[in-house]
């Protein structure tokens, strides 16, 4: 029933933040990623796809009705990253079919698959991720439907437990080990991005009570917005090089897929400063360049610390995935009986054209010779009378499986 769904995934679950940068498709802009998916799309020959890439995973849901190849992970991944070896691919990649898909997709909108457990926006993302893909005419109706139900039933985890409870979430766990660093409140910060996630970020520097931000990002109007909830600066992503008045803690997020924070222009930003530097890299893939940790004196924050964090969160919820879990089982019952009334449903769709059809076969057809010789009255009768039973006989069969289906789904539930 649910063997078209299949996922291809990397996740921080089985290897470092490090490595799922490697399986990220890389992209100047929207549209070189929509380019680079629809020919994702049609070299595999893959009638449905929705792309997801968070700060802990990457995620590929597809469905086709073909079997994959068996080397199909490490051929598809290759055409991503030409440099990603077979083996590599293999111990970092986990493909998922049928059901086993299916409760992938729910644990992750559930956020229980989530490196930060009970974050909620991980549904958000995916949404977002869905909708994107939806609007290049990448997926259809089979993700559409799968989409739907893991958002059903991850608002259900969210409300019926507590897994939401005590909010944390990967911007939270980043903003503590800032606090650690015990920075003055009139400290000069430099956030580069204008993200969701930079938002996110700037709501817990008002918070604190940081008084000094300059934000920069590509599009100027989201860094003034920004730039206002902080009473701070906003400037053009291209200004960054020229800021030459020096800072002490560096925040970069954006959504670029390589370092665009040089050891260069660290050097300029610096302006000659030589005290450490506090710098947080929510980015994945990071966004600041390994030689500016090698070579200067920085305390760096990056996604892969915050995993001990991560983990005493997981700890205090573990009950509440229990939980979680019971009602995803059920959401999963429905999820199939969905998939099977959807099915029948799209047979079904043909019965209203093919009675019509099958009229006019008699009436232009079969019975020309015998209805060429009525009269008009006698002939529109017999319209009437065949348009009557058309209408009629089409309703029987969609009945009949209506009826059917309720009682199967009540089997398969
Ligand atoms: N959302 C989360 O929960 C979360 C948590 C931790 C980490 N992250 C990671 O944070 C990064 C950003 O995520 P997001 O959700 O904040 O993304 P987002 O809302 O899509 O924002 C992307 C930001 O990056 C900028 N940007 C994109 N490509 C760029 C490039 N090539 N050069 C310079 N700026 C560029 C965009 O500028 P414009 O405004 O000009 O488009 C925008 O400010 C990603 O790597 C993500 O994995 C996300």
């Amino acid at each position: 029933m649910l063997n078209g769904f299949k996922i291809l995934t990397v996740t921080h679950r089985n290897t470092s933040l490090q490595h799922i940068e490697k399986f990220v498709v890389p992209h100047s802009d929207e549209v070189a990623l929509r380019e680079k998916l629809s020919a994702l799309k049609s070299e595999f020959g893959i009638a449905e796809m929705t792309y997801l890439a968070t700060c802990n995973r990457v995620m590929f849901l597809f469905y086709t009705e073909s079997a994959l190849l068996p080397n199909f992970q490490s051929v598809f991944f290759q055409s991503i990253n030409p440099i990603l070896s077979e083996h590599f691919i293999s111990e970092n990649v986990a493909l998922l079919e049928g059901r086993a898909a299916a409760e992938h997709l729910y644990r992750v909108a559930s956020s229980i698959d989530s490196l930060v457990v009970g974050e909620r926006e991980i549904l958000r993302q995916l949404r977002e991720a869905h909708d994107r893909c939806q609007q290049w005419g990448l997926t259809g109706d089979h993700l559409r439907i799968a989409l739907q139900g893991a958002v059903v039933a991850a608002k259900e985890v969210y409300t019926k437990t507590r897994l939401g409870d005590k909010p944390v979430s990967v911007v939270s766990l980043a903003m503590r080990e800032l606090d650690k660093a015990k920075l003055p409140k009139h400290a000069r910060i430099l956030m580069v991005g204008a993200g969701q996630t930079n938002v996110l970020v700037a709501k817990f520097l008002a918070k604190s009570g940081y008084q000094n931000v300059a934000v920069f990002n590509r599009t100027l109007e989201r860094a003034q917005q920004i730039a206002t909830t902080l009473n701070g600066h906003a400037f053009s992503f291209d200004d960054l090089a020229n800021h030459q008045t020096g800072f002490d803690c560096l925040i970069v997020c954006t959504g670029a897929t390589k370092a665009i924070i040089d050891n260069q222009l660290y050097i300029r930003l610096l302006a000659g400063d030589t005290n450490q530097k506090t710098i947080i890299d929510l980015s994945v893939p990071n966004n600041v360049c390994k030689e500016v940790v090698a070579n200067h004196d920085v305390h760096f924050i990056e996604i892969e610390d915050l995993r001990a964090l991560a983990q005493e969160n997981r700890s205090f919820r573990e009950q509440e995935v229990t939980a979680a879990n019971e009602l995803l089982e059920q959401h999963l019952a429905d999820f199939v009986a969905a998939v099977h009334n959807r099915r029948i449903e799209r047979a079904l769709h043909k019965v209203p054209a093919e009675m019509k059809a099958m009229k006019e076969y008699a009436l232009n057809k079969v019975f020309k010779k015998e209805i060429d010789v009525l009269d008009e009255n006698t002939r529109e009768l017999l319209e009437r009378m065949m348009d009557f039973m058309e209408k009629k006989c089409t309703g029987i069969p969609i009945k009949v499986a209506k009826e059917a289906l309720a009682s199967s789904t009540a089997v398969l539930a």
